[in-house]
């Protein structure tokens, strides 16, 4: 039991920001901190840490709760846990009454899985450094490895002894359940030990807890497989796991970049070698739920492909999943012959790092030449090359990412751009098919760089101008346009879209609008970025949130694009030509589909059987029109037919 005193000074000491911190990378925001969550997944931060509060709250999930809620939720803690957790974290020693053998059986059943696994770490690292057999065999492999005794100890290796069931027998007399044992998976089915006459890889979680074992065969035998493992319990969910995560993580933030290599010893090699920012996939390629463990600590991701190049096209396809995630990845595969444990042990970490340098590629750049190499000279098997890689590429979220990877396609490849862009746009429709039934209202789908009418196939041209409207009108809705303090930007705004405010085809967008319409009737004050963002709905919450987080991402990447035919600078503040310039695209895009679908109605109406309303029609065409060209006449804008 832990004394009530020890517990009072652990939560008096725990800064909630810095208790964060080591899971979330965060940023200021004011006098808050913000982030991603770590409870939900999400792709714009709504994780919010009050450090004069010490609380943290998420926006988003609506987790909330000091730095003990917030240790106990992320990691899965019992209380008593979590306070030994942040009193090691905070170098207090704990007043506690060590637990007797009948209170361990009756210990919640996580803490005991814990308490297990806590047990046979010991007794392994006690075998490896104590016994006869441990150290002839078990040590002097790792030392034959090169891995130095303080890396054997920071990582709690141990040995397994080959006799059948010395690790079972011992905790069942000290007291441990063997049906939790064998849950576990150190004892089998027939009360045997599970790992037996091998060397021992502690699996940690993010907080450095042992979930799991893996345990290396060391004779060579063909037939037992190198490696076996823990099965999944409560606490250990394989897909949920990177090994190596709890040594790497603060390395991860501060260099900002999470290395990811294949084996157990590459992670340790790495670490000897003052590399740390390092962590692995154990074999398998890389899941959603660890791109997201990643992600909450950096964006970038360097790849390390062993020189055997056998596990490239199931990696490959695995791949898609980090652009999806937006993450920025490179990837590198080591010489023939050699994985980053060999390799850097061979050439020093110096070398290493400049290989590495020297040979990163982006996903692109990595699979054309994987497929290029695989497809020689057969045109047939290079135009399926293209096909691949706009699979590829039509994952990539950021529009401009998107871009720089069309050109390297086309450097590469050396066929024309529309080609590519149409194989792009052939696989983005087929997803946006699919996907068009779920789609997150927040999150516009990102478009790509395309002409005119292929919007219009897409069909997705106008959300992302009333989404730049919806966020002016939340940002600077309220502030003056003009020097006298006349005209809000919302007025402004609301006055031009008026007449076409049905043509909003995106319920959120409209509703913001509409907001501001109805105030803007009312003769009441515009609302302001706070109002949204502590709305009761979540989604306008949520999309203000958005905004806030980002503000200008948008329409720097609109000003880009829309660059061509904007001729006409508007001085003044940013916010301003942001608006005018919003406005005119929306204008534009809206008159365009107005027209169309006036022409549409005129086609099937016969003029004789009812004039007036055709020539209503007409001149409603010829309005929208002479409408159209003044606005491309004044964005300098041709406008064809
Ligand atoms: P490797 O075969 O590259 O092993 O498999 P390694 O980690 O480099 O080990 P050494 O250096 O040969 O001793 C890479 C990873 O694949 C998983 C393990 O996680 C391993 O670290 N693996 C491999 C298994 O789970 N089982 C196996 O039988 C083999
Ligand atoms: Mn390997």
């Amino acid at each position: 039991m832990i004394h009530p005193a020890s517990i009072q000074e652990v939560l008096e000491k725990c800064q909630i920001d810095d208790v964060v911190r080591d899971f979330v990378t965060l940023q200021r925001r004011g006098s808050n901190l913000i982030g991603l969550c770590p409870f939900h997944n999400e792709k714009s931060p709504s994780f919010s840490v009050s450090p004069s509060k010490n609380i943290f709250k998420c926006f988003g999930c609506g987790k909330g709760g000091d730095s003990l809620h917030f240790v106990m939720e992320l990691e899965n803690l019992s209380f008593p846990d979590a306070i030994r957790y942040l009193a090691q974290k905070y170098k207090i020693e704990l007043d506690e009454t060590v637990t007797s053998e009948v209170q361990k059986d009756e210990q919640k059943h996580l803490e005991s899985l814990y308490l297990i696994n806590d047990f046979a770490v010991k007794f392994y690292a006690k075998q490896l450094w104590e016994s006869e057999r441990g150290r002839n065999i078990g040590l002097s492999y790792f030392k034959h490895r090169e891995f130095r005794e303080e890396i054997i100890n920071e990582f709690k290796l141990g040995f397994a002894p080959e006799s059948g069931n010395a690790l079972t027998a011992e905790a069942v007399k000290m007291g441990y359940s063997l049906e939790y044992l064998q849950k576990l998976g150190l004892t089998n089915s027939q009360g045997n030990d599970f790992f037996r006459g091998r060397v021992m890889f502690p699996i940690f979680n993010m907080s450095g807890k042992i979930i799991a074992f893996a345990g290396r065969i060391l004779i060579k035998d063909t037939k037992a497989p190198k490696y076996i493992n823990s099965p999944e319990t409560e606490i250990y969910v394989k897909s949920k796991t990177l090994f190596g995560m709890n040594f790497a993580r603060k390395m991860i933030q501060k260099e900002d970049e999470c290395i990811i290599t294949e084996g157990y010893t590459d992670v340790l090699s790495l670490h000897q070698a003052g590399i740390s920012n390092v962590v692995a996939s154990s074999g398998t390629s890389l899941t959603r739920d660890q791109i997201r463990l990643i992600k909450r600590l950096t964006e970038n991701v360097l790849i390390l492909f062993d020189g055997d190049n056998a596990g490239v096209n199931a990696a490959i396809r695995g791949l898609g999943l980090t652009l999806e995630e937006d993450l920025n990845v490179r990837l590198v595969t080591l010489p023939e012959g050699d994985d980053p444990d060999s390799f850097i042990q061979k050439v020093g970490s110096q070398q290493f790092k400049e290989y590495l340098d020297k040979n990163a590629k982006n996903l692109v750049q990595f699979e054309m030449t994987h497929l290029l190499k695989s497809a020689g000279d057969n045109p047939q098997q290079r135009a399926s090359i293209l096909s691949q890689i706009a699979v590829t590429i039509s994952k990539v979220r950021n529009p401009l990412k998107r871009e720089s990877f069309v050109k390297i396609c086309k450097d590469l490849l050396q066929i024309d751009e529309n080609a590519i862009l149409f194989e792009i746009n052939r696989h983005l429709k087929k997803d946006l098919e699919k996907a068009s039934s779920e789609r997150d209202t927040n999150e516009p789908t990102p478009i790509l760089e395309f002409k005119d009418s292929d919007y219009d196939n897409l069909s997705l041209g106008d959300e992302h101008q009333e989404r730049d409207i919806a966020r002016i009108l939340i940002l600077s809705g309220n502030q003056y346009i003009d020097e006298n303090k006349e005209v809000m930007v919302g007025h402004f705004i609301i006055q031009n879209i008026k007449d076409i405010i049905n043509g909003f085809d995106h319920p959120l967008y409209k509703r913001v609008v509409e907001l501001f319409l109805q105030h803007s009737m009312d003769g009441i004050a515009f609302p302001d970025a706070a109002f949204f963002i502590n709305h009761e709905a979540s989604e306008l919450k949520n999309l203000a949130v958005s905004f806030t987080i980002s503000p200008y991402t948008l329409s720097e990447n609109w000003e880009k694009k829309w660059d061509i035919f904007l001729s006409q600078k508007i001085p003044e503040e940013n916010f301003i030509k942001d608006a005018s310039d919003s406005l005119k695209r929306f204008r534009f895009r809206k008159i365009g589909k107005l027209i169309r679908e006036n022409l549409m109605v005129l086609k099937k109406m016969d003029v004789l059987q009812n004039e007036a309303l055709y020539m209503n029609h007409l001149k409603l065409h010829l309005r929208l029109k002479e409408a159209q060209a003044s606005l491309a006449k004044e964005t300098g804008t041709v406008v064809v037919g």
